[in-house]
């Protein structure tokens, strides 16, 4: 069983990003828990001046911008223009006045605004095609001294509600090999690496610290039903398994759904998870 490449997630700019903003409250609720960490960890107070990289519709970038107000700012930068345009426009709904959003690729942007004091990411920095100098440039775009926090999924492993799903679907459907340190959720997971990574980039004084917790799968208040559906329109191998032949498909979406009934409680499909919470200093 492999379960590193179960969420594939490439084509951030077209395909996958409208894919994340057709669900994006289940995908922001879904992450919730382990966003409420990764946020409390970093402890933004007012006045910083932040840079939310990799931010997908916003959810992170609002929430900063209200904490760090009234002196301090946020900016917003994915390389969706899609997830963009529905943070400005969540921003504006919301009258704050101290964000903004760039569509840029955070691995070569200079972005308005930098250098900043503070770089936020939650999930948004394991992406990048060429790791190494993707975080030199996001060390360029922090003073001296300045501090990163990133959220990064532990091994898929440790992370129950990953293992359980790819345990599922890999009766029925071939998954794919994992490559360590390839694009993608898992990239990220080995903190020998991290280290490595930060440190090549310019960073120093790393830490990592381990948070587990619930993963509300499908979203916030999901129904066993609307977790399978999640599953099998977002995620590659959900995909996959939607498209195998209908006996196979109905015998896997059946365990799948009976696996999420074990799980299954008032605020949603609630499953085990494990981040790496990420701290250094520019
Ligand atoms: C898993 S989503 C997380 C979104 C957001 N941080 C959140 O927690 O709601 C990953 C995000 O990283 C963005 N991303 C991927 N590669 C990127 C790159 N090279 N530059 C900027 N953003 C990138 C994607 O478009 C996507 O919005």
């Amino acid at each position: 069983m492999t379960a590193d490449q179960t969420l594939a997630t490439d084509d951030w700019a077209g395909e996958m990003g409208r894919k994340w903003l057709a669900r994006l409250d289940r995908f922001e609720s879904m992450i919730g828990p382990a966003g409420a960490a990764l946020m409390a960890h970093a402890g933004f107070k007012a006045g910083d001046r932040v840079v939310d990289i990799g931010c997908g519709g916003g959810g992170t970038t609002l929430e900063i911008a209200r904490r760090v107000a009234p002196t301090g700012s946020v900016l917003g930068l994915d390389i969706s223009g899609d997830l963009i345009e529905a943070g400005r426009g969540r921003a504006q709904q919301a009258g704050l006045g101290n964000i903004s959003f760039e569509n840029a690729d955070a691995s070569v942007a200079r972005p308005a605004g930098a250098p900043f004091g503070r770089m936020f990411s939650r999930f948004g920095c394991m992406f990048f095609a060429d790791p190494y100098p993707a975080y030199a440039n996001l060390h360029h775009m922090l003073t001296p001294g300045g501090r990163i926090d990133l959220g990064v999924w532990a091994p898929a492993r440790d992370n129950g509600w990953m293992a359980s799903l790819a345990g599922v679907l890999g009766k029925y459907i071939e998954l794919p090999a994992p490559v360590p340190r390839a694009p993608g959720p898992f990239a990220m997971d080995d903190p020998d690496y991290i280290r490595d990574l930060l440190q090549q980039a310019g960073f120093s004084g790393v830490t990592i610290d381990s948070w587990t917790g619930d993963q509300l799968v499908g979203g916030a208040e999901a129904s066993p039903a609307q977790a399978v559906d999640f599953v099998l329109s977002v995620l590659s191998v959900g995909e996959a398994l939607a498209k195998a032949d209908p006996a196979i498909r109905d015998q896997g979406t059946e365990e799948l759904r009976a696996l999420f009934e074990q799980f299954h409680t008032p605020r949603g499909i609630v499953m085990p998870a494990k981040v790496w919470l990420v701290t250094a200093y520019a």
